[in-house]
C-alpha cells in the first residue's frame, strides 16, 4: 500500500505576525495547502491521503477541503504532533491502527508548505522508496558552504560538489521507519527533526532523488512573495 502524509502540524513561528499557520495563509487564489494537498489528490496511486495539521484547525481543514478538492474521498485530517516526527508519528499510527499494511508499504511525507513539488518527484519518490527503502529529495547545494562552529570563525569550505540541500518529499517503507522511531528516546526524537538522518545515523541507505528548484518551502514571509512569482509563472507557462 501507498500512503502520503502532508504534514502541517506547525505553526509557523518564523513567517511572525499572524495567528494563522503558514500553510493556512493564501497563495493565488487558495490556501497553500490545498495546493499542496491537490499534487498528491491527482496520483491515482495513493491508498490514503493524510494531513495532519494542529488540533485546533482540524475542522478548518476539513471545510477547506470539502471547498476547494471535489475528489476528497481517499483524504483523511489527522491531529498533527509536537515535533515533526511526532506528526510523522501520529500519520504511522493511524496507518497501523485502519490497515494491514505489509513490509513493501510505504509512506511519502511531504512539507505542507512546498506547493510546488511536482508529479515527476512524487513518482520518483515511491519508486526509489519501494526499491531501496528510503529516500530523500535534494538539490545541489547552489551556495558555497561554509562551517563555523562559534559563528564567528570559519572552521571549514566543504568541496561544494558533496553538498545538497534537503527538500521533501522523503519517503520510507512504514515499518522499517516505525521500528527505527520506536528505538529513539525522548530527547533523540527531538534532537532527530529530519526523519531521514534517523536512517542514516543507524547506518541505513538514503538514496537522493532530484528535487527541483522551484520546490520552495515557505518559511518567511518573502518566501509567500516567491511563491506567489513561482505560481505565476507556472500559470503562464
Ligand atoms: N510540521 C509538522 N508538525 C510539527 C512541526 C512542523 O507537521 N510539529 C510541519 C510544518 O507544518 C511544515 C513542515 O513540517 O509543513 C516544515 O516545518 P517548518 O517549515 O519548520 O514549519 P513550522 O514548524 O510550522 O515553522 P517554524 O519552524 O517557523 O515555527
Amino acid at each position: 500500500m501507498i500512503f502520503a502524509a502532508i504534514l502541517a502540524g506547525g505553526i509557523g513561528s518564523r513567517m511572525g505576525g499572524t495567528d494563522t499557520p503558514k500553510q493556512f495563509l493564501t497563495l493565488g487564489d487558495k490556501p497553500v495547502i490545498i495546493h499542496t494537498i491537490e499534487k498528491f489528490v491527482i496520483n491515482s496511486r495513493f491508498d490514503k491521503i493524510l494531513v495532519l495539521v494542529p488540533q485546533s484547525f482540524i475542522n478548518h481543514t476539513i471545510n477547506l477541503i470539502s471547498e476547494f478538492i471535489k475528489d476528497n474521498n481517499n483524504i483523511v485530517v489527522l491531529k498533527g504532533g509536537q515535533t515533526r516526527n511526532n506528526t510523522i508519528m501520529n500519520a504511522i499510527s493511524y496507518i497501523d491502527d485502519n490497515f494491514d499494511i505489509d513490509d513493501d508499504s510505504i509512506i511519502v511525507t511531504h512539507d505542507s508548505v512546498r506547493p510546488f513539488v511536482t508529479h515527476r518527484i512524487i513518482e520518483d519518490n515511491i519508486a526509489f522508496a519501494a526499491k531501496f527503502g528510503a529516500c530523500d529529495t535534494v538539490v545541489p547545494a547552489s551556495d558555497t558552504i561554509v562551517e563555523s562552529v562559534d559563528g564567528e570563525l570559519i572552521k571549514n569550505i566543504p568541496l561544494r560538489d558533496n553538498f545538497y540541500q534537503g527538500q521533501t518529499p522523503q519517503s520510507f517503507k512504514i515499518n522499517k521507519l516505525a521500528k527505527l522511531i520506536s528505538s529513539l528516546n525522548e530527547d533523540e526524537i527531538n534532537i532527530l527533526t529530519d526523519a531521514c538522518k534517523i536512517f542514516v545515523l543507524n547506518g541505513e541507505d538514503v538514496v537522493l532523488v532530484d528535487g527541483e528548484i522551484t520546490n520552495i518551502k515557505i518559511t518567511y514571509p518573502y518566501d509567500l512573495k516567491l511563491a506567489n512569482t513561482i505560481l505565476k509563472g507556472i500559470e503562464n507557462d
